[in-house]
């Protein structure tokens, strides 16, 4: 070859290894490695976040049962030693956990619940953070709006964190002050004939909060009324049980006589009908 020509072959050869360099480093041919991209994986949003395991979620994301908090605050108060109000129930133990690990794998998460990544995350769109920013994000009409929410609370929270609705259930006043007139359970006397059709949904494991409700009427109150956000209750669906009053208090106008379809265990037909 003359001198000429080993320059043009060289030159060829330079050509093809950057075009090589450029594809390879082109964030659509290894999406898996581009966090921007892997905002936008299919699995944040809906219908394929409905149908996601937890195991699919955590291969991005296992920090989130990984992380622990601070042994000690920058100003040095020892997390060991700090109990925050809604840290009194007798059903708390343990080191401080963060927020996910308190709902997916402590022992007492886990005697109870059976929550999953989705049955809080419902999908999440980066662009539509803010409200009315496109046609279809949150904003376009009241309940659409979860400004820079990942979760929606009302329709997650608030069922195991709102107040507990002693009005309706024709208590004298709230449950710490007349607990031990009712012989501090929830249960005897009550909620053993009363709304029995309950916790029939895949995230609540039922007759385990049965058994240990029985023990101690904490188990049911820290759910309901107990570590409270809000200052609202959850409009609990109204399930039909045995000898159920025909009439339909005034406050129950409306509810649901089912739990959301998708939590549902038990099938429609078979639930008590009066
Ligand atoms: C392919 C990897 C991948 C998978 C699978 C994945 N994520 Fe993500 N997720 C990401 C990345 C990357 C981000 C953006 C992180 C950032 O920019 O801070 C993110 C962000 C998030 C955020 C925060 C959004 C925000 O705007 O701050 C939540 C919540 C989330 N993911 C939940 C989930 C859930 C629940 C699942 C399973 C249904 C899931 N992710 C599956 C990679 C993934
Ligand atoms: C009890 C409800 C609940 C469950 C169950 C849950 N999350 Fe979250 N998650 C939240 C809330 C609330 C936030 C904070 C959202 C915000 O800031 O708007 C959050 C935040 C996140 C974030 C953002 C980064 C962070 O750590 O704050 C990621 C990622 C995430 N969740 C992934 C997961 C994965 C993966 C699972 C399943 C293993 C899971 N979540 C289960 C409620 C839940
Ligand atoms: C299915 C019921 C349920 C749902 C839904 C739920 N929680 Fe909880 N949450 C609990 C229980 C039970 C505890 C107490 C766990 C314990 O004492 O070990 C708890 C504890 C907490 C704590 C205290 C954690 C700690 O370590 O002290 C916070 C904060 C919290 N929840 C916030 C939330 C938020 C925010 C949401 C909605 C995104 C949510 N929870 C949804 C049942 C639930
Ligand atoms: C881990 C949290 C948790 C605990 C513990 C808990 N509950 Fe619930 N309870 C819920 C949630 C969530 C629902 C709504 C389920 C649904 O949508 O069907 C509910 C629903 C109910 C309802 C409505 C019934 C109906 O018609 O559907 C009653 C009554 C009730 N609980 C009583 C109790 C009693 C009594 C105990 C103690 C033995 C108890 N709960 C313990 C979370 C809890």
């Amino acid at each position: 070859m003359s001198k000429q020509e080993w320059i043009i072959a060289g030159v060829l050869c330079l050509m093809v290894a950057a075009t090589a360099w450029i594809v390879r480093a082109a964030p659509g041919d290894d999406w898996q490695r581009d966090p921007i991209r892997m905002a936008y994986s299919p699995l944040h949003f809906k219908p394929a976040i409905l149908q996601a395991t937890d195991a699919e979620c955590l291969a991005c994301h296992r920090e989130v049962l990984e992380d622990k908090p601070r042994a000690a605050s920058p100003a040095g108060l020892q997390a060991a030693e700090a109990r925050a109000w809604y840290q009194q129930a007798s059903t708390y133990s343990g080191e401080q956990e963060s927020f996910h690990r308190r709902h997916l794998v402590t022992p007492y998460a886990q005697q109870v619940m059976n929550l999953k990544c989705n049955t809080c995350h419902e999908g999440h769109d980066p662009r539509d953070e803010a409200q009315g920013t496109s046609a279809t994000g949150p904003g376009q009409d009241d309940r659409g709006f979860v400004l820079r929410k990942q979760v929606n609370p009302e329709t997650s929270c608030l069922k195991c964190h709102g107040q507990m609705p002693w009005k309706n259930m024709a208590l004298p006043g709230p449950w710490t002050d007349f607990a031990q007139d009712f012989g501090n359970s929830c249960l005897d006397n009550c909620h053993e004939k009363i709304r029995t059709t309950r916790h029939q949904v895949s995230y609540l494991k039922a007759e385990a909060i049965e058994a240990a409700g029985r023990r101690d009427s904490e188990v049911c109150y820290g759910c309901h009324g107990g570590r409270p956000w809000y200052r609202t209750s959850y409009p609990y669906p109204r399930h039909a049980w045995p000898d159920m009053p025909r009439k339909t208090p005034d406050w129950a106008a409306g509810r649901p006589t089912e739990s959301e379809e998708r939590f549902r265990t038990t099938p429609a037909a078979r639930t008590f009908k009066p």
